[in-house]
């Protein structure tokens, strides 16, 4: 047997031993990235070093990171589909490449003092080239070497061995992944690899990144200035094949969890419909109470994130009643998650009060309309069947969501158990003729890619360090940040302050703001430990967990400086150029939390 934490610590302590720094991971909720809700990997939070930002610790990094995809949700039930997972990942940023990199991960997982798994319970996939970039033969000699036999090296194309960009452009390239044997049989060649892998005999356990392109607006690859490797290890996963489980849930990073849940429902044994239920209600809790848990609070709303964490809750409450549990439940579940991780994410244990109201708000909502909203939901699919008709109409639907809070996917769900299905069109057309913000809306996000979005908040950003060190000079010299988001379009910045500014304030703000950009003022980035940027007077929040030194950005004309703040970047190099600062609104947003929406014009 092999923990989780083990698993956890071995890698991180092999990458250290390889001079790699460890570096704390980061929110679940991007910064200042438009293009996506959550963080979908390790590297995400990491783009702007990607593409040739200086990371303060070093170039050789290594890290855990909480992820959350949505994009297979549906698929949640099986075995190994899950919404919240952790990514463990090593880089590469312009320093070793795929030599270094396959022969690291080669000896993590078959050394003696790390995974020790038998070299013939491996596979590799390789790059098998295209139009866009040639086969990845380079790699294949190097896994050759380690060495695995060349029967069991495998060129795939893009849709497998390809990854990247997260957005529309960026870093990208060819990746190289490595499969364990679940089941002791050996292929003969490709064509067996792929079946065992559809049969789930093999499981991906790592992919390895070569970031050797940077993918243009027009679709182009163009080689990347930089070389970057960008890896990721499923520690779910990872931990159940060699553990020998079939399933995540059965893993001690699920297990308590799933356990709860069986016995909430009185159930030793669970199949069938029962078994995906639970699994289904283990997963979403668990994502819920690491997205309430996270740093930047976010609570269940009807847009953005706050919309997918209330989807998740609302989800689980449905198939808790489908299980026949009765009451409130889902505190109950998301303890074991808090518990299960508070070692590991000290977030959880900080922020539980949140998570468990949060539960039990989002709970009191939705747990009568569910009931009366299902009840009308099956009468109405009752008399359609009478009628011999197929599809739910889009009035019915559109009540649903509107009156009683069920998610377009709920309605989905319940319809196709029934052998239904959704008017999709006329339902998103009753929603444009409410304005409502329809799911689509909510996720939709800036439609450029990472690199686009970057220009454009890059110079919000720097903008925002104005804002702040404005607001210090002339409200408050205390004034924290408590929360920044940054669109292409504006930003948004939240800070204590128990009294709204007035409108001379707002004024002040604003011409303090401009005034520093007419000055063009340079901003000046150094690299230095928590205490010296300290104590050179930089503000801003940070836990240095590994005691690790951070940048300091500084926007200073001659003698002059607007502002200093320890900060993970990107900044634009001068303020000169960024154009006319304009506070569009202030809102409350929290007690003793204010809000300014402002733009560059
Ligand atoms: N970013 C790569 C992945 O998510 C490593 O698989």
């Amino acid at each position: 047997m092999i923990s989780s934490d083990e698993i956890r610590k071995k890698y991180i302590d092999f990458f250290k031993s390889k001079g790699h720094a460890e570096i704390a991971g980061a929110s679940l909720i991007p910064e200042n990235d438009p293009t996506v809700l959550f963080t979908t990997a390790g590297m995400h939070p990491l783009v702007p070093v990607l593409m040739g930002d200086r990371h303060p610790a070093g170039k050789r990094l290594v890290n855990f990171q909480k992820c959350i995809r949505t994009g297979d949700i549906e698929d949640v039930g099986d075995a190994w589909h899950l919404t919240f997972f952790e990514m463990l990942g090593n880089w590469s940023l312009g320093d070793y490449f795929k030599k270094e990199a396959i022969e690291m991960s080669f000896e993590f997982l078959t050394g003696k003092k790390w995974l020790n798994i038998p070299v013939e319970r491996l596979s590799v996939t390789c790059f098998a080239g295209d139009a866009d970039a040639p086969k990845d033969e380079e790699a294949a000699k190097v896994w050759e070497a380690c060495p695995i036999p060349k029967k069991r090296i495998h060129f795939l194309s893009k849709k497998d061995n390809w990854w990247g960009p997260a957005g529309q452009t960026g870093p990208c390239g060819p990746d190289t992944e490595m499969f364990y044997h679940v089941v002791g049989v050996q292929e003969k060649n490709t064509a067996d690899f792929v079946k065992f892998c559809k049969e789930e005999k093999f499981c991906e356990i790592w992919n390895d990144v070569f970031m050797q392109y940077n993918k243009t607006a027009e679709g182009k690859y163009a080689k990347a200035a930089q070389q970057n490797v960008d890896t990721g290890f499923g520690l779910e996963r990872t931990t159940a094949v060699l553990n020998g489980l079939d399933n995540a849930y059965e893993t001690d990073l699920l297990k308590s969890t799933f356990d709860k849940v069986k016995k909430l429902a009185g159930k030793k044994e669970l199949n069938g419909h029962n078994l995906k239920s639970a699994r289904i209600i283990t997963d979403h809790l668990r994502a819920a109470t690491f997205i309430l848990g996270d740093e930047k609070g976010i609570a269940p709303s009807n847009v953005g994130q706050g919309y997918v964490l209330r989807r998740l809750i609302r989800k689980s409450i449905r198939h808790a009643h489908l299980l026949g549990i009765e009451g409130n439940f889902c505190s109950a579940v998301a303890e074991t998650a808090v518990k299960r991780f508070e070692k590991i994410y000290p977030e959880l244990k900080k922020n539980s009060a949140k998570i468990y109201s949060e539960l039990e708000k989002e709970e009191e909502r939705f747990s009568r309309a569910l009931e009366t909203g299902t009840e009308l939901l099956e009468k109405k699919l009752g008399e359609l069947a009478k009628q011999k008709k197929k599809q739910l109409d889009c009035t019915t639907a559109f009540d649903l969501y509107q009156s009683y809070g069920f998610p377009l996917e709920m309605i989905a769900e319940i319809c196709r158990e029934k052998g239904f299905e959704v008017d999709n069109e006329g339902f998103g057309k009753c929603l444009i003729e409410h304005q409502q913000v329809s799911r689509k809306g909510a996720e939709q996000t800036f439609k450029g890619g990472l690199a686009d979005a970057k220009e454009q908040t890059t110079r919000l950003h720097t903008a925002t360090h104005l804002l702040h060190a404005a607001l210090m000079e002339i409200v408050n010299k205390n004034i924290i940040q408590k929360g920044s988001n940054i669109t292409a379009e504006r930003l948004r910045f939240d800070f204590n302050s128990d009294e709204r500014l007035n409108d001379a304030q707002l004024r002040k703000v604003e011409d303090w703001v401009n005034k520093a950009i007419q000055s063009c003022a340079n901003v000046n980035e150094e690299v230095l430990s928590v205490d010296e940027a300290k104590k050179k007077g930089a503000h801003g929040i940070f836990d240095s967990k590994y005691g690790e030194k951070v940048k300091v950005y500084t926007v200073v004309d001659g003698k002059k400086v607007y502002s200093k703040e320890i900060c993970g970047g990107p900044h634009v190099k001068t303020v000169k150029g960024l154009g006319h600062f304009k506070i569009l609104k202030q809102e409350s947003v929290a007690a003793g939390v204010k809000r300014i929406k402002a733009v560059l014009e």
